[in-house]
């Protein structure tokens, strides 16, 4: 899908479908006011009609409208003018972008960016729509024998009008991060949704290869099993152990045109299982296919490095997604074995279930080559965070409180939102081991906070935060898929941070 601006008046623009918003009562926007004008009242004598009065998320869909050069005339309900936000304004867009998907239209006009939204400027709102057609134009049919053909989006090109130059200057930047990271959001949909038995360790390794053949900005390195024995990851190799399928750590290196070699790289380091039946702690049978799903942290570093490779953002960003499946199986841990990690530190296995801490432990112990300014990680790690925050936000742990402000800042401003957790002693010593320096899981209560107390020892030398993404990264039930979170948020991060900021 292409976007672009456009001059000309809006009701003289020939196009497949144009845009316009109704708030609530009736109320015309400034481009539907014009519209009406110059068309001899349609859109009053539409809603005359009754089929729409404007509730937010409404949509009436208006074929051949007498006196416009538009194929189609989308109404969309804008809800109450004064009520406008972020939220409402999403909400606008994406029943917008699922109106206009459905029909056979190949180019639209899209006046909704003229809708003022408290605090938010035109790229923000552009970029706001591209996302919504980015989510409603996404099909994943690359397993299906027969494609559907009939079911594939037919819309090519989305027009953004604009009068001033300043207007226009706005919205190119819109479209520019908005094709971005809709980029980075289909190939981590693309990643995430493959089977296990597909998207394996070493067929995210080609796939970091491809990035790199892609994009010049990016290098990619794979470490095998025998360099990461060297390097003594005794914690990511034990969790392979129990699958035939080699484990991978994937590095991929950005480095941006202006940023060069002078600036410390940030690092993102996604949790990349492929499959995890959970290993001798094997989990229950229902639902256990969506733990295909246990790669979307390393899939999200994918989509991320995409992002910032197209809008080449002038920072330096280091990828690195350790890669392994957790499967029962004779050589696999067993509860209560005892593994040394990268760091020197050893760790009791008390379920072998927990996996994820295991293989970002010794990632992050190795990110320290890079001489980070921060580091993120980014891991589906634990069901503990799906009961505290349910699918709406990621959450957020971090050793340095300014990360953490920016990065919810940033998940404010992309709709893709965390939400902080502590970070205290006393769960710290929920780890505590007979045995071992540690055990791999906190005992009862507060999961999730246990977990990053575990990865929080490993990272004590550089700035880290860490989200967890197991209620986000995917839907379950009708709506099973990947959502592509949180590339949004992290892109947007990275936006701001090469920006200064
Ligand atoms: N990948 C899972 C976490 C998960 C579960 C994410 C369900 C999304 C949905 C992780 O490896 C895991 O199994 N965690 C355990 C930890 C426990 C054994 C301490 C969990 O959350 O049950
Ligand atoms: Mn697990
Ligand atoms: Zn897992």
């Amino acid at each position: 899908m292409e976007f672009n601006t456009s001059t000309g008046p809006v009701h003289s623009t020939r196009t497949g479908c144009l845009i316009v918003g109704i708030y609530e009562g009736k109320k015309l926007t400034p481009s539907a006011r014009q519209l009406d004008e110059e068309s001899d009242g349609i859109i009053k004598t539409a809603l005359k009609g009754g089929d729409l009065s404007g509730s937010l998320g409404q949509t009436l869909m208006l074929t051949a409208p007498q006196g416009l050069s538009c194929e189609r005339l989308l109404l969309v309900g804008c809800g109450k003018e004064k009520e406008l936000k972020d939220r409402s304004y999403r909400q606008i867009v994406q029943a917008a972008a699922r109106a206009l998907l459905g029909t056979k239209a190949k180019e639209a006009l899209c006046s909704l960016a003229e809708l003022p939204v408290p605090e938010r400027e035109l790229d923000w709102k552009v970029r706001q729509f591209i996302e919504a057609a980015g989510h409603a134009a996404y099909r994943f049919d690359q397993m299906k024998s027969k494609k559907k053909d009939e079911e594939r989006p037919v819309l090519r090109k989305v027009s953004f009008p604009y009068t001033t130059r300043g207007e226009g200057a706005l919205i190119k930047l819109g479209i520019v991060q908005g094709r971005a990271i809709n980029d980075g959001i289909d190939l981590t949909k693309d990643l995430s949704n493959l089977p296990g038995n597909i998207c394996t360790p070493s067929y995210l390794a080609d796939q970091a290869r491809a990035l790199a053949r892609q994009h010049k900005s990016i290098k990619t390195t794979i470490l095998d099993e025998k360099q990461m024995e060297k390097l003594g990851m005794g914690a990511l190799l034990s969790v392979s152990r129990g699958s035939r399928q080699p484990a991978k750590l994937i590095v991929m290196e950005f480095t941006g045109t202006t940023a060069k070699n002078k600036q410390k790289p940030i690092v993102l380091v996604g949790k990349g299982l492929t499959f995890d039946a959970g290993g001798i702690s094997l989990k229950p049978a229902a639902a256990m296919d969506e733990m295909k799903y246990d790669m979307c942290g390393g899939a999200s570093v994918f989509g991320t490095m995409k992002a910032i490779a197209e809008m080449e953002l002038p920072i330096n960003v280091v990828g690195v997604v350790p890669s392994s499946e957790n499967l029962p199986d004779g050589d696999a841990n067993k509860p209560g074995d005892i593994v040394t990690t990268m760091s020197g530190q050893t760790v009791e296995i008390l379920n072998t279930d927990a996996e994820g801490r295991l293989i970002l432990c010794d990632a992050l112990t190795y990110s320290k080559k890079f001489d980070p300014s921060l580091v993120i990680d980014i891991a589906t790690l634990t069901g503990a965070c799906i009961v505290a925050l349910g699918s709406h936000a990621a959450g957020l742990l971090a050793n340095d409180d300014e990360l953490a402000v920016k990065l919810l800042e940033a998940g404010q401003k992309s709709g893709d939102r965390a939400w902080q957790l502590p970070l205290w002693e006393e769960y710290d010593e929920q780890l505590k081991s007979p045995f071992a320096d540690m055990a791999n899981i906190g005992g009862k209560g507060a999961g999730t906070i246990t977990a990053a107390s575990f990865l929080a020892r490993y990272t004590k030398e550089y700035k880290w935060a860490h989200l967890d993404i197991a209620g986000t990264a995917w839907l379950s039930n009708a709506e099973k898929g990947a959502t592509g979170r949180p590339v949004p948020l992290l892109t947007q991060f990275l936006i701001d941070k090469a920006k200064g900021n």
